[in-house]
């Protein structure tokens, strides 16, 4: 009963314990475990059944063991939403030490109210066996995270003692992972370079080995991200990334091209890849991916191929002209269907042309540029784009450095000249100024060529701007032009008109007075056969046939201001206004018009006069002196005289006399027996010159009695006397004597000054009226003798007066030739030092031109 009761209960307990075992069937069951060493990480996965699990609640404890001696390293309670499929569950852990080392395992036991859970059977994920010769460490040539610590083991051979165990040459503290697996651990790892970091292990019996690893960071995203071509075929694409240079190594990139049916996976550098353009795609999707074993990140960009042209410009020539440059270039690629928009510069920018090309497929392409100076250099810069294209420009190429070739002079001449004229023979000194027709153009002039007549003649040298030349008498045409190597320039004329005597004189000379800031104002009537204006020249009184300058004005003009600074102060110019009549101011003919002399700026004279003789009484003097008042050397006109006297360092007289012409003075009142000192200075409007002094003694008034008070007394004493002694005796040879009429003569200084101021009363003797008197006054001496002098008044044209009619000889070459007649000006004074000979150009269209030969009117 007791034996059957036991069987009862353990059929009883069989069975429950086989109902309950259908409850319990729930002890899982690890499938898989898998360890990615790179990451250390183990992955494991085991199942559910899905059928009779009723709880939603899925909760695991999962316990992870290591070594021989299975201790644990990590035990934790995982819940799962639910299975990744079929039931199956996974869980990953991450191990510090490298799973190398050594073994790990895995068990798991599911946590549920509604039934009981056991552990699984342990799982293995075995390490690497122990070596049989030399150490082994892990991690082994793995990328390490830079800030992470490193904890590198060291698998002694035969599960033997370690020795020394270093990174980086120290010695580091090991610890004992399992047997024979030793552990060392470097916190916060430092990136290395692409040489990596040396760790070496040796175990008790001297055995060595080393490894390498790596320490960078997982990568970053790429950063703008860019794509061109050049040439529609290839594309490059560009990126940027923070990382480090020195950590390149430890990146990967690719290039992931999303092509129309098909993906194209390219490996890249750092931060370029390049890939073949595929012929009918025209939009693209390119992803760049960077990864390393630490991490993966990536960036897309999305283009239209016509938006990343850039196209390339090569093999630039230059082929430079004078005022262009013809540029041609190469760019490579298929630009059949496109426009080209291509752009030449200077390399200052001044200049650009921007050209639109018709696309061609690698060929030259040509552009011509243009505005260039002349002789300049310049160097070219070129680029192009595709016409459309939101790329731009692509890069520019530059040229060599050229120099635009020389053009012939673009400059005209203003031409001018002077004659001289010799027997059968004229020299002419023909002049040009440069008159540069573009403003900034380089005149490049090597020499001139002066045509006349039939003969020729070269100057050298840019700056030469006179030669001189002889001509005959008859009509010369000159023409010069400005030479370069490339060519010359268009000839500039005048014209010679030929020679016919005529006897005429000049017009006296017109004054001008300057003024050292204003200039010299010049003005002159005008002619009305001047058909192509007026020239000025001017040459230095001085030196009448050196003309320095001259200065041309318009037909309609009949006056002209000078820069005072063209002037030398205190230095008189002539100056000739010719007109000019004809076709044109170089094909017409210049007559001399009028001559105006003058001054800048005038200064005091230089020149002193020289003081006669004194002739002195007891009360008066009479002063005289000599004076050339037209010196041209003067540095001013003379406008008169100062004469001073002193009496003991006492100014008595001064007096300003204004007219040039008399150059005597008489002082009155004068005390007698006194020195006095005169002193006489020329004048100009500047102020007074050096004076001329002399001083003289007026003799004392009762001597001078006293004497002509004894002599006759005496006389008549002694005549008495001897009357008295020999009244009878000698009375007939004596009578013819005493029968003699006695004849008084006035003094001469008596005569003299009466009759001056006599003159001064009744203005009797004007200088105009008198052109030429002689006051004969004869003076008796005590001697007896007697002495006559001369005062000779001569008229003459005094350059103040009014001169009628006018200094213009332009009237007059107006008029007929019958007219020429009139020109005769005969002045009153002494005849010409020259004889002015008109001459008539024989041309019959041209101006009854006068133009006379000496060297003052050419
Ligand atoms: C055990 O491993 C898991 C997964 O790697 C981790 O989340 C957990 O913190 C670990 N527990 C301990 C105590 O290390
Ligand atoms: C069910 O899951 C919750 C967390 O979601 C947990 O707190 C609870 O203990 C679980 N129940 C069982 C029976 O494991
Ligand atoms: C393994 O266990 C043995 C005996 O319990 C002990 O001596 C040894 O140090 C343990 N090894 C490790 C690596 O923990
Ligand atoms: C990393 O570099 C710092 C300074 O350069 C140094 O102090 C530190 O020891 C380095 N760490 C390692 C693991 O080498
Ligand atoms: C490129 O990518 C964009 C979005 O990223 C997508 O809309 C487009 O269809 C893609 N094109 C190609 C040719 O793959
Ligand atoms: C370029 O232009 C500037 C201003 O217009 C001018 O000052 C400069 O001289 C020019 N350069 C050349 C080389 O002509
Ligand atoms: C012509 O005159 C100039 C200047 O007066 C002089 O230098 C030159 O020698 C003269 N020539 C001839 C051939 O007389
Ligand atoms: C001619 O050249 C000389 C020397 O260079 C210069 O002094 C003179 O002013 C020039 N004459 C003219 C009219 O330009
Ligand atoms: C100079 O000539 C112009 C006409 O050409 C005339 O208007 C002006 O008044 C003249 N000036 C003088 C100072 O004669
Ligand atoms: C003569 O007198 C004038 C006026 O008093 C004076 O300006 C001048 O300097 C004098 N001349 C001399 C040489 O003293
Ligand atoms: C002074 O000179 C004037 C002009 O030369 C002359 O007419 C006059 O007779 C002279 N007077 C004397 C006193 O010599």
């Amino acid at each position: 009963m007791y034996l059957g009761l036991f069987l009862f209960f353990l059929a009883l307990a069989a069975g429950y314990k086989n109902t309950l075992s259908l409850k319990q069937d729930s002890t899982p069951i690890i499938d898989d475990i898998v360890a990615n060493n790179a990451r250390q990480e183990l992955s494991v996965k085991w199942r559910i059944n899905l059928d009779d699990d009723v709880e939603s609640n899925i909760t695991f404890r999962i316990q992870t063991v290591r070594g021989k001696n299975l201790s644990k390293v990590n035990e934790t309670t995982v819940h799962f939403d639910q299975p990744i499929g079929d039931g199956l569950l996974q869980w990953k852990w991450i191990s510090e030490w490298p799973l190398q080392c050594t073994d790990h395992s895995v068990r798991v036991k599911r946590l549920s109210n509604s039934f009981a859970a056991n552990w699984s059977e342990w799982k293995t994920n075995s390490g690497v066996q122990a070596p049989d010769d030399k150490p082994k460490i892990f991690p082994f040539e793995e990328l390490l995270q830079e800030g992470s610590s490193g904890h590198f083991c060291c698998i002694v051979p035969r599960r033997g003692e370690i020795k020394d165990f270093t990174f980086k040459h120290i010695s580091r503290q090991v610890s004992s992972i399992d047997k024979g697996v030793y552990g060392i651990i470097v916190n916060n790892l430092n990136h290395t370079n692409e040489y990596g970091i040396l760790a070496t292990c040796e175990d008790s019996n001297a055995q060595k080995t080393f490894t390498l690893n790596f320490v960078s960071f997982p990568p970053q995203k790429p950063r703008n991200i860019k794509c061109e071509t050049h040439e529609m075929e290839h594309v490059n694409c560009y990126w940027d990334s923070d990382t480090p240079h020195s950590l390149n190594y430890s990146f990967m990139y690719h290039c992931i091209l999303t092509l129309q049916n098909s993906i194209k996976e390219i490996q890249g550098t750092c931060n370029h890849c390049s890939f073949q353009a595929e012929p009918d795609q025209t939009v693209y999707n390119i992803t760049v991916r960077a990864t390393n074993s630490l991490g993966e990140e990536s960036e897309s960009l999305s283009f239209h191929i016509t938006d990343i042209v850039s196209p390339e410009v090569q093999h630039l020539k230059v082929m430079p002209a004078t005022r262009h440059a013809n540029v041609s270039f190469f760019v490579k690629g298929n630009f059949s269907r496109f426009n080209l928009s291509c752009q030449v510069r200077t390399s200052d920018g001044n200049l650009t042309v921007k050209e639109s090309l018709k696309g061609l497929t690698s060929s030259r392409y040509q552009v011509t540029m243009g505005g260039l100076q002349p002789l300049e250099q310049y160097t070219f810069e070129v680029r192009c784009s595709l016409a459309g294209s939101a790329r731009g420009f692509g890069r520019c190429i530059s040229s060599q450095r050229f120099t635009t070739h020389t053009e012939p002079p673009s400059v005209s001449l203003d031409l001018w000249r002077t004659v001289h004229q010799y027997s059968g023979t004229r020299n002419v000194t023909v002049m040009w100024k440069i008159i540069y027709n573009n403003n900034n153009s380089k005149a490049d002039i090597s020499e001139y060529e002066v045509q006349f007549g039939n003969s020729k003649q070269i100057v050298t040298g840019r700056d030469t701007n006179h030669t001189s030349i002889n001509i005959s008498l008859s009509t010369c045409s000159i023409a010069v032009r400005a030479v370069n190597e490339a060519g010359s320039s268009l000839p500039s004329y005048i014209v010679i008109p030929s020679f016919r005597n005529m006897s005429v004189t000049s017009p006296k000379a017109k004054r001008v007075s300057g003024h050292p800031v204003q200039g010299i104002p010049l003005s002159w009537e005008a002619c009305d056969w001047v058909t192509c204006g007026y020239t000025v020249d001017w040459s230095k009184a001085t030196e009448p046939k050196q003309v320095v300058n001259w200065v041309k004005v318009c037909v309609g003009s009949t006056n002209l201001t000078l820069s005072a600074e063209w002037f030398e102060p205190g230095c008189r110019y002539t100056f000739r206004v010719f007109g000019c009549h004809g076709n044109g101011s170089y094909h017409g003919k210049h007559v001399l018009v009028e001559e105006i002399t003058g001054y800048a700026e005038e200064l005091e004279p230089r020149r002193k006069p020289t003081l006669n003789p004194v002739s002195i009484s007891s009360s008066s003097a009479l002063l005289s002196w000599e004076f050339n008042e037209d010196d041209p050397a003067d540095p001013g006109f003379i406008t008169g005289y100062q004469v001073n006297v002193t009496e003991s360092l006492q100014l008595v007289v001064s007096e300003q006399l204004n007219d040039l012409h008399i150059k005597n003075f008489t002082v009155d009142n004068l005390r007698d027996g006194t020195k006095y000192t005169f002193q006489v200075q020329a004048r100009t409007t500047a102020g007074l010159g050096p004076p001329d002094e002399t001083t003289a003694i007026s003799p004392s008034n009762h001597t001078r009695f006293l004497v002509r008070l004894l002599i006759p007394l005496l006389l008549l004493l002694s005549v008495g006397i001897l009357i008295a002694f020999y009244s009878k005796r000698i009375k007939t040879c004596v009578a013819p004597f005493f029968l003699t009429p006695f004849k008084l003569t006035a003094r001469k200084l008596e005569i003299n000054s009466s009759l001056y101021e006599v003159s001064e009363k009744i203005k009797a003797l004007k200088v105009e009226d008198c052109p030429c008197s002689t006051i004969h006054v004869l003076e008796e001496s005590s001697m007896g003798k007697h002495q006559m002098m001369e005062i000779k008044i001569t008229g003459s044209q005094l350059p103040y007066c009014p001169q009628s009619p006018s200094n213009s000889l332009c009237g007059h070459v107006n008029s007929d030739i019958s007219g020429i007649t009139n020109m005769t000006y005969i002045s009153t004074s002494e005849p010409l030092p020259n004889p002015y000979i008109v001459m008539l150009a024989d041309s019959a269209a041209g101006p009854p031109g006068y133009v006379t030969t000496t060297d003052k009117l050419y």
